[in-house]
């Protein structure tokens, strides 16, 4: 009965994606088709109707895969990460992809990539089951959908010769990497850490036997690598959010011309020069860790150098753990930041704009969603049934993964509506509206 109910869900949802492709003249997606951003991603309506399918979908999996083998393959996951870094340290997508679409035998991969031939094979079959990267003969492999976001973009040659620089273009190559080198060697911390923390703030701590944050250890001799690793890190995760939600956020605020905006925690100002191109007339204020100045210059005197030389845009080194230099600002802006923080230490850093903050100055602040599994007691649900009322891994895919990361890092979270509205409480700050998104957009004014 209930995967019958599924299938309902999935003809329905199909139908309305396939009619909201067709309404802008293209396809729906397909495994085969290079495209990194589809319709659905950034028009929210049909970002719910991509999550409620995959909801749907997950939810028959999970129904009639045998319940063991479907705890094992959870339990088996770390080696998906390994897969994938394996595959990601050895290029094995440009590779690929400097073949052309005949595609390549693991021969010529091994040849190319440096990798011996038996770890290529079972990498990219293991790889090929899970839909990334496609089999189109024995042992001939081309890439599709998921495995180009893999690529880094270069040729060959110049990824080998000056590897510094390979992630330059990359998309998300950039996130495997950091995944299997600065995050999977903490993970198993975590349980020790659970029951046990001792003299360390968080599992990252207990690993590294340091007391410095994560911030502070990337920017320690022989580190460099790792920050600028991040803050490419950054760049290209921050694109697979649709800019619509940055530039929905401000216009919601009809800020007169000169109004002062101000990104904490910046990293580049990847997300400034989102609402620099919309708001070309507010002013803008980069702030983040002194050793991200020159890696911001550099982006924007690549991006927009005009910006920085007009005076629209302004590079400050801050931290926001100090009070706030900048008084009185229309918008004291957070993407994807105040997740890195323990409430206490959110609401110190809220506090401190709540001290530099004018009357009229508002936060925003773009953050994961986090939403129950079943209905709220006393609310009526927003999903078709049976399905999770945050819709499982269709709705909370990658936020799941992030909120157990923000703990083994940092020992902290996503949080709720719920667990915003009592941080702001506790700051000076009262939470007016959670806008739903891809990321939830929370705006608070003063007290
Ligand atoms: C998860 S990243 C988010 C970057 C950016 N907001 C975005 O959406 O891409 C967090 C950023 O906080 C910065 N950061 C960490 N500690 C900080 C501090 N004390 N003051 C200012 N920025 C800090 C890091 O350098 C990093 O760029």
């Amino acid at each position: 009965m209930s995967i019958a109910r599924l299938i309902d869900i999935l003809a329905t949802q199909n139908a309305a994606l396939e009619a909201a492709y067709a309404k802008i003249g293209k396809a729906a997606p397909d495994l085969e088709t290079p495209e990194r951003l589809g319709v659905g991603d950034s028009d929210f309506e049909v970002a719910r109707i991509r999550q409620t399918l995959v909801a749907a979908a997950n939810q028959i999996i999970q129904t009639v895969r045998p319940a063991g083998e479907t705890l094992l393959l959870e339990t088996f996951g770390v080696l998906s990460t390994n897969a994938l870094g394996i595959a990601e340290e050895f290029n094995i997508a440009d590779v690929i992809a400097e073949a052309g679409p005949e595609g390549l035998h693991v021969d010529a991969i091994s040849a190319k990539a440096g990798l011996d031939v038996p770890s290529v094979e079972r990498i990219l079959r293991y790889l090929a089951t899970r839909h990334i990267f496609k089999e189109v003969k024995p042992n001939v492999f081309v890439n599709n959908r998921i495995s180009e976001l893999m690529r880094k973009n270069k040729p060959l040659k110049e990824i080998i010769a000056k590897p510094n620089s390979r992630y330059e273009n990359s998309s998300l190559a950039t996130a495997i990497s950091l995944v299997n080198d600065d995050f999977v060697p903490v993970a198993p911390y975590l349980s020790k850490f659970v029951r046990d923390p001792g003299e360390w703030e968080t599992p990252f701590n207990m690993a590294h036997q340091t007391q410095a944050k994560l911030w502070d250890w990337y920017g320690q001799p022989g580190n460099e690598y790792r920050m600028n690793r991040f803050a490419a890190f950054m760049k290209s995760a921050g694109s697979e959010f649709p800019e619509e939600i940055i530039s929905d956020a401000i216009a919601a605020l009809s800020l007169p011309p000169g109004s002062v905006v101000v990104d904490l925690g910046a990293s580049t100002g990847h997300a400034t020069l989102t609402m620099y191109r919309s708001f070309p007339n507010l002013k803008y204020i980069v702030e983040d860790l002194p050793e991200l100045e020159s890696v911001a210059r550099n982006f924007w005197n690549s991006e927009a150098p005009e910006a920085l030389t007009n005076g629209t845009v302004t590079i400050k080194p801050h931290s926001f753990l100090e009070p706030q230099p900048v008084k009185n600002a229309s918008v004291y802006f957070f993407r994807v930041t105040l997740h890195n923080w323990p409430d206490k230490k959110v609401v110190d850093i809220l506090r401190h704009l709540r001290d530099a903050a004018g009357p009229n100055s508002k936060l925003v602040a773009l953050e994961a969603p986090q939403g129950h599994t079943c209905v709220m007691s006393g609310q009526k649900s927003q999903v078709p049934e049976p399905l999770l009322e945050n819709l499982g891994i269709g709705g909370t895919s990658l936020f799941g993964p992030l909120d157990l990361q923000m703990w083994i890092m940092f020992n902290a979270r996503e949080r709720t509506e719920e667990n915003f509205r009592s941080i702001g409480a506790a700051s000076g700050w009262k939470l007016e509206s959670a806008k739903p998104g891809i990321l939830t957009t929370y705006t608070f004014s003063v007290v």
